[in-house]
């Protein structure tokens, strides 16, 4: 089913249990029993679904329900919820436990999950080279698309193929190509997931995760796991994600559209800031055919800026006035980052930036405009 815009405000209307427009937040960790079903608890008390009667908040609470209904629609498929994008890369581990994982240089923080899970179980971790020469049957291959934090795809498709034929399994961590850009399962994903913190949360005041699998069965487990990991988001919190997802389509499209013509305009102008920028990395600059085609709705909103020096980065992220210097991304706000002061591995040079929902030409002339004064050695220390 493709994503509707309608689903995203309407999909959990079967779910009101008040008359208020805007669900409640409901702050109660427990409710109470219902006098007429008096029974001993079973292994399934701990089974979760959007029909169950509320018991304990960490099985289940209104606005999580919510959510899962809302996210199984418009993400099409079986959809569970987590309290941050690695709670739900933990459960996805935990869940397939696989013997080997094959993990391309993606987010440091998933890289540092998988050591967790490798430390205690002994999963042994593959880089991506040479895959169809070493993958099995039971392997999970984790695919970061686009990628953090250049903003650049690669080719699902031909994953898929070498993948499936050696009937290994394929995670692909859609948060840099939310919904309505793609629907992830076109392009031979078994599980997709991403941080609800980014696109579908979209104002820098929530944490979250989200898992799609294929089969209700597999959701249902992973709801069970949840249970006992306590890792479902708290009440505030999915709360303010549903508020999210009802204004998310014209978000994330604007937040593309301004991306994009941001990049094309630094590309096209490249000479006037030719000994500051080194590089500009995003999939609209991009030639290879499957790129257009991989992202549908439009091109993610996060790219890169490879500079000439560290002094450089400094300069610029102290020196822009909308694009504010900070970790993360997918806010209403646009961000840059300095990436060398969040991620221990990033290149010295590299500047990651979000771009948010501001008019595009004030945020060119913010950004080309500041990259061109250190160009001119109008910005000094
Ligand atoms: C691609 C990607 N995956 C996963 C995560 C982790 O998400 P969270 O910060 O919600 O735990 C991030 C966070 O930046 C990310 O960029």
């Amino acid at each position: 089913m493709p994503f509707s815009s309608t689903a995203t405000i309407h999909g959990d209307d079967r779910l009101n249990r008040v008359s208020d427009v805007a669900p409640p937040i409901n702050v109660s960790t427990t409710f109470r029993y219902d006098d007429e079903h008096l029974e001993p608890a079973t292994i399934s008390t701990g089974t979760h679904t959007s029909d169950s009667p509320m018991i304990y908040s960490r099985l289940g609470h209104p606005n999580a329900d919510r959510l899962e209904v809302v996210l199984t629609e418009i993400l099409d498929g079986p959809t569970v919820v987590y309290a941050s994008g690695l709670a739900a890369y933990h459960a996805i581990l935990i869940h397939v436990n696989p013997k080997r994982l094959f993990q391309p240089h993606c987010y440091h923080g998933c890289e540092a999950v998988a050591k967790i899970i490798s430390r205690i179980s002994g999963m042994e971790i593959l880089p991506l080279e040479n895959l169809e020469d070493k993958c099995q049957s039971g392997d999970l291959v984790h695919l970061e698309d686009p990628g953090n934090p250049y903003g650049e795809v690669v080719n699902l498709d031909e994953f898929a193929e070498k993948i499936h034929r050696a009937g290994a399994l394929m995670l692909v961590d859609s948060t840099l190509a939310p919904p309505p850009l793609r629907n992830t399962w076109e392009f031979g994903a078994d599980i997709v997931m991403h941080s609800g913190t980014k696109y579908f949360g979209g104002h820098s005041d929530l944490l979250s995760g989200i898992v799609s699998v294929r089969d209700e069965k597999v959701a249902q487990q992973l709801r069970n796991d949840r249970t006992y990991l306590g890792t479902i988001p708290a009440s505030l919190e999915s709360y303010l994600l549903l508020r999210s997802l009802r204004t998310m389509e014209i978000r994330v499209l604007k937040q593309s559209s301004n991306c994009t013509r941001l990049v094309e305009y630094l590309a096209s102008h490249k000479d006037r800031y030719n000994s500051v920028v080194k590089d500009i990395r995003h999939a609209s600059l991009q030639k290879e055919e499957f790129v257009k085609k991989q992202l549908p709705g439009g091109y993610g909103p996060v790219f890169s800026l490879l500079l000439f020096s560290q002094e450089q980065c400094k300069l610029l992220v102290k020196n822009t006035v909308l694009f504010q210097h900070a970790t993360s991304l997918g806010g209403a706000e646009s961000l840059i980052e300095w990436r060398a002061m969040s991620d221990p591995f990033a290149n010295r040079n590299l500047i990651r930036v979000s771009v948010g929902l501001e008019n595009a030409e004030d945020l060119i002339e913010d950004l080309a405009g500041t990259l061109e004064k250190i160009e001119k050695g109008d910005l000094t220390w």
